[in-house]
Formats: structure tokens, C-alpha cells, sequence
């Protein structure tokens, strides 16, 4: 082999010296590929306790876990020679257009992960055109968020409340912030056990204990905003004076039923989703009491253990009242092409909820960015290499599982 003494002409195109980034937040997200790359940052830069409390879910975590293998065991059909030089990758839901099949998910205490909390979320969903829902249980107010982001999509998230002054009292405040649509969650008729909170003496606000003192020594950004920021609060609901739990204890109802859900339908005028079905039955009654949609959701796994996997209930779903509601979805989604699975298997729409948080937590507004162009980029490489070119053109001949649990 003959060798040479390399020249600098030949050097120099191979020098690629990065200018460096001295934006310590920036340089962190840039690093970021992957919503799994966000939560390995957020897992570094959270409190144990906040991080915990976002990361887990119920007992011993197998239904998010499930949800998760769920999409991860499906084998996709690309076609070949499409031209998908041009990509739409938005339609309408519930009346108005998305640019992205998903918005983000109602997530309770959000300035707990991040002290830029919801606003962060908005504005961030805001700027990709895609809707945000905010938590009844929501650290910053219907009021303050719509503010926040004038041109945005907001949608308003109601727990089935025995107090019903209360629950018209916050309805007519999102309705005159102008948030257009209203999720109710069915889910939590109790709230569900998760083992992680309670080993780590979780609590809202979080207490400075030893354990909690020593956890923030490598994390003082986070304990520097908390500590010099407006206190942790329920903000739409400031007239409470309890703790937490004891919000807790009134606002998830083990009484409700299907009444109180067609009284609530009767106080609103906008577009009305139920979220957290899990059954074919359920759907159709809701389907027969006329929603424009549903949540095909176990609420991130943070409620029932071993509940059913939203997305291997979706095809039936659709199938039964596909035509006469959207049938959205969500947990477990952690890729752009998860989204893609779930809207090809018939979804309109999905939502997520830790994706979102891991970015917020890994550097809020921009982590929430940084979370939405992941996905996005995931969700039209995906649609490109199936060789689709629009939304409307997936169809369930793209997703195929590879293993189901059977019968359906
Ligand atoms: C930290 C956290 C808080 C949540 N708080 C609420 C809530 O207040 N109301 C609600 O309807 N769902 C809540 N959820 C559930 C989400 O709306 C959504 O169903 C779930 O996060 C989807 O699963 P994913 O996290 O795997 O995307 C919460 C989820 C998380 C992770």
C-alpha cells in the first residue's frame, strides 16, 4: 500500500470544527434525537420526587408498559414508487384544523416538572399548530394560559366533579376564554396507587426533607426556579383552601355516571370528548348519547394496572362508531411513528402526555419544542417511507401486529 504525507489541502475540507454553543439549554437539546434522549436529560435535571411522579404510573407499571410494547411489536407495509415530494401531514379535528395528528395531553401540576410549566406547553403547541389541553388540575389559570398564546388551540380538561357550581363555574370560564373544546375525563373515579410517589414521601408541593435537600444538590436550576417562582397552586382554583389530597378526595368522584356526563354535555356548547373509554360498550353508548369524540386512553397507565391497551382496542373501536365520532388516543406514545401507527389503524387524533413532559423537564418552552420537531420529524420520515402522502391515505393495510393478545 503506498502512503503519503497528508497535505493541508486534503485536511482542510475534513475539518469540521463546531462553533460551540455557550446556551447550556440549547447545547443539551441539540443533543437531544429522540423523546427517549429528552428523558434521559430530564431524569438528570428533575428532583427525584417530580421526576418520579411524571415517569411513573400505577402499581407495577404494566399498563403503560404494555401500551408501550404495543407499538413497538407492529410491522408497518410500505408501498414503493409514491410520490410523496409534497407532505400533508394535518386535517380537521373536532371542527378546526391540525397541522399534526397530536396535540398535547391534559397533565396535572405542570409547573412542578418545569417552573415554565403550561405556558411552556402552549406556546410550544401553539407555534406547531396543534392543540393544548390543560388539566383542571393545572398550575397556571384557564385565563392565563389563553393569554399566553392568543392564536392558539386550547382545549379545557373537566374531571366528572360532584361540585356542580364548581364544574359550571370553570366551564363558563373556558368557554369564555375561548377554549374550544372540553375533554372529561372518566378514568378516576378514585385515584390510582403509584408505589413510586410513595416511597419517595412524594407530596405537592414538594418538602424539603434530608432525602429531598440532597437529591437538589446536583440539581439547583430546578430548586433555584422553584423556590423563586409563584407558589405551586391549582391556579384555576384558588378559592381552595384544602391540601391537595383533600382536593384529591372531592374532585375525583366515585359516584358519577352517565347522568352527570349528559348534564355536563347540557352546560357546554363547544365540542365535547370523552376521555379515558376502554371498552366497545362504552363507546357506543357514548357514540348513542351523541359526543364528538372519545379518548381511547388508560390515562398513561397512572390509573388501572393491566388495563386494556388503547391501541389494540382501536380497530374494533373504529369499526363501531368510527362514523359517528372521532375516536382519538392516547398513552404510551413516545415516537412520531406511534402517531403514525394509531391514525393508519383508524384514529384521529392522538395526545401526548410524558413526551411532552420529558421535554419540558429537559428544558422547558424550547424542550417542548425540541419534544414536537422530534415527533414531527419522526411522524413525516414515516409517512414518507410508507409511501404516503396525506393522512387520509394511511389505512390499516400499513400496520400489521406482530403478536396480539387474543380474543379481542
Ligand atoms: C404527570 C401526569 C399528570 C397527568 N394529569 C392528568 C390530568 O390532570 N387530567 C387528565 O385527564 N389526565 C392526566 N394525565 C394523563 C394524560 O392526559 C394522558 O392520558 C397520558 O399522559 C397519556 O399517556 P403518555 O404519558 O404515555 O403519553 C396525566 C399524565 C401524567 C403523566
Amino acid at each position: 500500500m503506498e502512503r503519503h504525507f497528508p497535505r493541508p489541502v486534503e485536511l482542510a475540507p475534513l475539518i469540521r470544527f463546531k462553533r460551540p454553543e455557550f446556551d447550556a439549554r440549547k447545547r443539551r437539546l441539540a443533543a437531544a434525537h429522540t423523546i427517549a434522549d429528552l428523558r434521559a436529560i430530564a431524569k438528570r435535571r428533575t428532583p427525584k420526587g417530580a421526576f418520579d411522579y411524571t415517569d411513573g404510573a400505577a402499581e407495577e407499571e404494566l399498563s403503560l408498559q404494555r401500551a408501550r410494547e404495543a407499538f413497538q411489536e407492529i410491522e408497518f407495509h410500505p408501498a414503493i414508487l409514491r410520490d410523496v415530494s409534497r407532505l400533508d401531514t394535518g386535517w380537521d379535528v373536532l371542527g378546526s384544523r391540525v397541522e399534526l395528528p397530536f396535540g398535547i395531553a391534559p397533565t396535572g401540576y405542570t409547573r412542578l416538572m418545569h417552573s415554565e410549566g403550561e405556558v411552556a406547553g402552549a406556546g410550544a403547541a401553539a407555534a406547531a399548530g396543534i392543540p393544548f389541553a390543560l388539566s383542571t388540575m393545572s398550575t397556571t389559570s384557564i385565563e392565563e394560559v389563553a393569554a399566553s398564546t392568543p392564536g392558539g388551540r386550547h382545549w379545557f380538561q373537566l374531571y366528572m366533579w360532584k361540585d356542580r357550581e364548581r364544574s359550571m363555574a370553570l366551564l363558563e370560564r373556558a368557554a369564555t376564554a375561548g377554549y374550544d373544546s372540553l375533554l372529561v375525563t372518566v378514568d378516576v373515579p378514585v385515584s390510582g396507587f403509584r408505589p413510586r410517589d410513595k416511597r419517595n414521601g412524594f407530596t405537592i408541593p414538594p418538602a424539603l426533607t434530608a432525602a429531598t435537600i440532597l437529591n437538589a444538590i446536583p440539581r439547583p436550576e430546578w430548586w433555584f426556579n422553584f423556590l423563586t417562582t409563584r407558589r405551586l397552586e391549582v391556579a384555576s382554583l384558588t378559592a381552595w383552601n384544602g391540601t391537595a389530597a383533600e382536593l384529591h378526595e372531592t374532585m375525583f368522584d366515585p359516584g358519577a355516571t352517565f347522568e352527570d356526563l349528559a348534564w355536563i354535555k347540557e352546560q357546554w356548547r363547544g365540542k365535547l370528548v370523552v376521555k379515558g373509554v376502554q371498552n366497545l360498550a362504552d363507546a357506543r353508548t357514548l357514540a348513542d348519547l351523541g359526543m364528538d369524540g372519545i379518548t381511547l386512553s388508560n390515562h398513561g397507565g397512572r390509573q388501572l394496572d393491566r388495563a386494556p391497551i388503547p391501541f389494540h382496542l382501536l380497530p374494533d373501536v373504529v369499526r363501531e362508531v368510527g362514523e359517528d365520532l372521532e375516536v382519538h388516543l392516547d398513552t404510551g406514545i413516545m415516537s412520531g411513528a406511534d402517531v403514525v401507527a394509531a391514525i393508519a389503524t383508524g384514529a384521529k387524533f392522538t395526545m401526548v402526555g410524558r413526551a411532552y413532559l420529558y421535554g419540558l423537564m429537559a428544558g422547558g418552552r424550547e424542550g417542548v419544542d425540541r419534544a414536537i420537531a422530534i415527533l414531527k420529524g419522526e411522524i413525516e420520515r414515516t409517512m414518507r417511507l410508507l409511501g404516503v402522502a396525506s393522512l387520509e391515505e394511511l389505512n390499516p393495510g400499513h400496520v400489521t401486529q406482530l403478536r396480539r393478545i387474543s380474543p379481542r
